[in-house]
């Protein structure tokens, strides 16, 4: 269970699945330079927290095959700006600036302009690969949580689509499968670009793994259902210092929902969304979306003419709400602060 290959470097270009199209039509895309694929996560053809990341460091190799610099200084001050234009794109995912910020260090640390595109395409590759490395060893570390014969239930898309490799919170869920755990998840269909409907319950009907898609007004219901839910599981765009939670806009909804009917609501995130810079989740900026998206649907008008619609893409959970934090490093519990810097402190951990 492998998931599918969401981006790919190949021969100097990126071929990245577009996700906009799922689940209708599987097309692939070929970018050549760095602002085709800002505009591909500005447009959410690839997205998802991770996936974000390891598309900026592409996106920077791809911009430096276009540089044309005699000599470092001239290399590195217009790599800042292709650096720029692929950070402008989405504010939220602290994976973007964490990659961006890797990236430059590669570039930087090289001899020449010719070394230095060269070891910027090394570095998103190896991002890539950590990331996926990542995921397994996380998906492992999560599976403990999930108790056998149990439903899940779990919020937008953090799988392949969203990571590059296996999932996070889906990756816990992949795992917990794997071992004859689970019994069923449940998908909110994730409202208003439906990343749930389209594409964790693609994901999940391609691996096989019972699932059952919901609106986001079912999950109370389901929740006082006895048995239903064991626990809750979802993915995150940027944990503050403390434990907030910056996730898919209903996340915050869905922890309040669990706490009042004693269901444990776990995060499932690599450490490169763990950002020690954000005190709490008041400094986590929030991307609010064009109003077009809640008003029309596949192009089509769903709401009249002229009214106001607000987009927020993400919310933010606060701690107190959080049961766990599993990571690829390890689980992170109560006290937040302590125990996300302590993942920090472990050998061969790099942190932006
Ligand atoms: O707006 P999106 O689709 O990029 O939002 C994605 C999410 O909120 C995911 O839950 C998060 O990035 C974690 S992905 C492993």
């Amino acid at each position: 269970m492998q998931g599918v290959k969401a981006i790919e470097w190949i021969d100097g270009r990126v071929r990245l699945l577009d996700q906009t199209r799922l689940p209708q039509e599987e097309v692939y895309l070929d970018l050549e330079d760095h602002q085709q694929m800002a505009a591909a996560i500005r447009e959410m053809r690839v997205r998802g927290a991770p996936l974000i990341g390891i598309a900026a460091a592409y996106g920077m190799a791809l911009g430096a095959r276009h540089i044309d610099a005699s000599n470092m200084q001239d290399f590195l001050a217009r790599l800042r700006q292709v650096a720029e234009d692929l950070s402008a794109t989405r504010p939220t995912a602290v994976n973007l600036p964490w990659a961006l910020k890797r990236m430059t260090l590669a570039a930087e640390a090289a001899a020449d302009p010719q070394a230095a595109s060269e070891a910027l395409v090394a570095e998103a590759l190896r991002i890539h690969q950590e990331n996926t490395d990542a995921d397994r060893r996380l998906g492992q570390h999560g599976a403990q949580f999930i108790p056998a014969g149990s439903g899940v239930l779990t919020h937008c898309n953090t799988g392949s689509l969203a990571t590059g490799g296996y999932g996070t919170a889906l990756g816990v869920i992949r795992a917990a499968w794997e071992q004859g755990k689970l019994s069923r998840v449940y998908a909110s269909e994730t409202r208003p670009l439906l990343q749930g409907a389209r594409l964790t319950a693609w994901e999940l009907t391609r691996d096989g793994i019972p699932a059952t898609l919901i609106v986001e007004g079912a999950v109370g219901l389901l929740m006082r259902r006895p048995q239903a839910i064991a626990c809750v599981i979802v993915g995150a765009d940027r944990i503050a210092a403390n434990g907030d939670v910056a996730n898919k806009i209903g996340t915050y909804n869905l922890a309040v929902l669990a706490k009042e009917h004693a269901i444990p609501f776990y995060v499932a995130a690599p450490t490169s969304t763990i950002d020690l810079g954000s005190a709490s989740g008041d400094q986590i900026p929030i991307e609010e979306r064009p109003p077009e998206e809640v008003t029309t649907f596949a192009g089509a008008a769903v709401a009249p003419a002229g009214i106001e619609a607000l987009n927020p893409a993400f919310d933010v959970t606060p701690h107190r709400y959080v049961s766990a934090i599993i990571t690829e490093r390890g689980i992170a519990r109560e006290p937040y602060a302590e125990a996300l810097s302590q993942l920090f402190q472990q050998e061969g951990v790099r942190h932006a």
